[in-house]
């Protein structure tokens, strides 16, 4: 799931109109840009297999591998996924994996792989058997012995025994649990009914197998969620020592998610108690001794990705901060979106189709973009902005991003810049995707709804 932004540093006085608008702004959260709408079917299955035998020999990749199954639907859900039932859709699908992992292959000059990420939905929904014979597949055309990372996104809830021995079988390295909110209202809200031992369990499992890298995913912003509610699931969740933590702001946006339709939105905290909720989490970590990284994660100061935050080599891509450096991600299954040297590609977003499609022997790729060099410069620059909160610009022309809306954000104490560089100052990290949005040469108010820039 992509991430939304954390409001470090804003006050109660500097949220003035101006910022309340601004907060209030639609603006795309920049897991990659250009940002997947603007992607089109000029991209198609020839591209792809073109884009795929052009990547040099010997390059390390990353694999990204979506499964969108659930058990049930959460109500505040953002994330491409369905409920499922029936184990049949999930053996169908693991076999449209294993084929699209051949076919995939089939075109690649490199066997390297450096990470895994398995994302959803809840990827082990799959099953045990279902996940030894999709990892099968890949040793079977790939080399996983220079393995850096293998990830996965878990639901704690459905955590067993076997489920945990199957993981260590497969040499998962690191595993990361929505956990969101530990108080039972909250979780009667939002339709997520896990307490806290439930949590405690899962991560006792993995830790006893030897699977010792685990991050929360926690949220504010939810219905009837209150600073007390913040403050008790952050010292609950801190008493499980994650190595990693990140806060997302709920985006509502039922317009796209009918499920948000349970959601009461009478009882969704304001913009102020937004603010409020995401200093306290801030805070709290902080004093607990997390870092903080870019606008919605904080890690131990020994864990990798705040090592590479320190040293400014952080990444962002479509699982949000990232330590993945590798020259190629390529996305399988349903909606998996890849990034290769020559552009972005994303797959078919209907699971009957993509499984109908891989096993006849065809790519599922359905639309993408090809990278120009003005994209290039420009997706530096926001990533840096996203990631460092600075970045230099004279790879690009003054003239060529919205210099009237930089100087607005100047003198609203939001930014500073000094010759090329620009540094989004304490007071604009709430509001980086909105000076990031300033690059954007695609982004058109109105065009597209994203959610609120806060
Ligand atoms: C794929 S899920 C995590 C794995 C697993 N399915 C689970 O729920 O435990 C990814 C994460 O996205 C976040 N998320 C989901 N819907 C969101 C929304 N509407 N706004 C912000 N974050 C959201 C949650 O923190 C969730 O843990
Ligand atoms: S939050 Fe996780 S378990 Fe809940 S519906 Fe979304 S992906 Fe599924």
């Amino acid at each position: 799931m992509e991430d939304t932004s954390i409001l470090a540093g804003a006050t109660g006085k500097e949220r003035d109109a101006v910022l309340l608008d601004m907060a209030v702004r639609p603006v795309p959260r920049y897991t990659s840009y250009p940002t997947a709408p603007h992607f089109t079917d000029h991209v198609n299955e020839a591209t792809y297999a073109r884009w795929l035998r052009e990547i040099p020999a010997d390059t390390p990749l990353s694999l990204y591998i979506h499964v969108p199954y659930c058990a049930a639907i959460c109500s505040y859900c953002g994330c491409n996924t369905k409920a499922v039932r029936r184990l049949e859709p999930l053996n169908a699908y693991s076999k449209a994996l294993s084929a699209e992992i051949a076919l995939i292959a089939s075109q690649l000059r490199t066997r390297q792989v450096s990470r895994i990420h398995w994302g959803g939905g809840t990827p082990s929904i799959l099953g045990p058997q279902n996940l030894i014979s999709v990892y099968q597949e890949l040793e079977s055309h790939f080399e996983l012995e220079a393995l850096k990372e293998h990830a996965i996104e878990l639901d704690p809830r459905v955590v067993t025994p076997l489920l945990a021995d199957t993981l260590e079988g497969m040499d998962v390295t690191r595993v990361n649990f929505g956990v969101q909110e530990f108080s039972p209202e909250v979780q009667e809200a939002i339709g997520r009914v896990q307490p806290f031992g439930t949590v405690q369990e899962a991560v006792r499992l993995l830790r006893q197998r030897g699977i010792s890298s685990i991050g929360f995913d926690l949220m504010y912003g939810l219905p009837q969620q209150s600073l007390n509610d913040i403050e008790r699931t952050l010292s609950l969740a801190l008493l499980l020592n994650p190595d990693r933590i990140a806060v997302f702001g709920y985006a509502h946006v039922p317009w796209m998610k009918k499920n948000q339709k349970l959601i009461r939105e009478d009882e969704l905290p304001g913009i102020d108690e937004r603010f409020g909720q995401a200093e306290t989490a801030r805070r709290l970590l902080i004093a607990a001794g997390y870092e903080p990284i870019g606008i919605d994660h904080f890690a131990l100061p020994d864990d990798e990705l705040a090592i590479k935050a320190r040293n400014g080599s952080l990444r962002r891509n479509f699982q949000g901060y990232t330590v993945d450096d590798s020259p190629a991600l390529i996305g399988l299954g349903a909606s998996a979106i890849g990034k290769l040297p020559a552009g972005y590609v994303q797959n078919m977003p209907a699971t009957t189709e993509y499984v109908r499609t891989v096993r006849n022997g065809s790519f599922a790729c359905a639309r993408g973009i090809e990278l120009s060099n003005d994209d290039r410069r420009r997706a530096a620059i926001i990533e840096k902005l996203m990631c460092n909160f600075s970045a230099d610009l004279r790879s690009i022309d003054a003239h060529s991003f919205e210099e009237q809306f930089l100087d607005e954000c100047m003198k609203n104490g939001l930014i500073r810049r000094e010759g090329t560089l620009i540094e989004v100052l304490d007071k604009g990290r709430p509001y980086v995707r909105l000076v990031a949005s300033a690059f954007d040469r695609y982004y058109q108010k109105g065009l597209v709804r994203y959610s609120t820039a806060v």
